[in-house]
């Protein structure tokens, strides 16, 4: 099943690689969001969230100084009412692969909550230790977002910084290597699903170092 015609993505990915960033409004249908948005919730109430770290798994710090979100990686065995959410993500990686000649084999996403006065410094998506993620990618589930409800996202492009407000079903692509950014304070709980498009599977990339 295709979620979006192919005209658009060829304008989405245009973006990406002269900008190195697209920001895509209404990217996940509507009845979509609003179940991606249900299951998070639930996997919160039935508190299924890990703080995250910093850094990749064998050498991770959990620092709520840099970094403050609860994420819970999703899992396309386990988590079968999320399939049309990955077909999503599936479409998005072969687009990727055929139109930026990216050879993308696998992706890694989870679900974030950042609570009430949270944030996470300006940093790049890529670990010293292992540099396999090549396309970072960010759906909002923020139902009703408005102006001082906080945690934009700050993209630092050259001398100019892009503010970029996480409204629901929006979704924003960059490449994970070249876009510094951070998440501003969120001054309400805030909801994403974040993940990442790999040249190699994680667990292979990390032990080849
Ligand atoms: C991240 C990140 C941005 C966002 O998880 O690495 O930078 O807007 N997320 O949630
Ligand atoms: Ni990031």
């Amino acid at each position: 099943m295709n979620f979006h015609p192919e005209e658009k993505w060829i304008d989405w990915v245009d973006q990406l690689s002269m900008n190195d960033f697209v920001v895509i409004d209404d990217f996940l249908p509507a009845q979509l969001y609003t179940q991606v948005r249900n299951f998070l919730l639930h996997k919160l109430e039935e508190d299924e969230f890990d703080r995250a770290g910093i850094g990749s798994s064998a050498n991770k710090l959990k620092d709520t100084s840099i970094r403050g979100d609860f994420t819970y990686w999703i899992d396309k065995d386990r988590d079968q009412s999320l399939s049309e959410a990955f077909g999503v993500i599936e479409e998005a990686k072969d687009v990727l692969n055929r139109f930026c000649f990216l050879s993308l084999s696998g992706f890694e996403f989870h679900l974030a909550y950042y609570p009430e006065g949270t944030f996470y410094k300006r940093h790049v998506d890529q670990f010293k230790e292992r540099s396999n993620r090549m396309i970072s990618m960010i759906i909002y589930l923020n139902e009703g977002w408005k102006k001082g409800d906080g945690g934009e996202l700050k993209i630092f492009k050259e001398d100019e910084e892009l503010i970029i407000d996480p409204i629901a079903r929006r979704c924003v692509m960059f490449k994970s290597a070249e876009v510094p950014h951070e998440v501003m304070q969120t001054n309400v709980g805030r909801y994403s699903l974040t993940g990442w498009m790999l040249y190699q599977p994680s667990g292979v990339g990390f032990v080849l170092g």
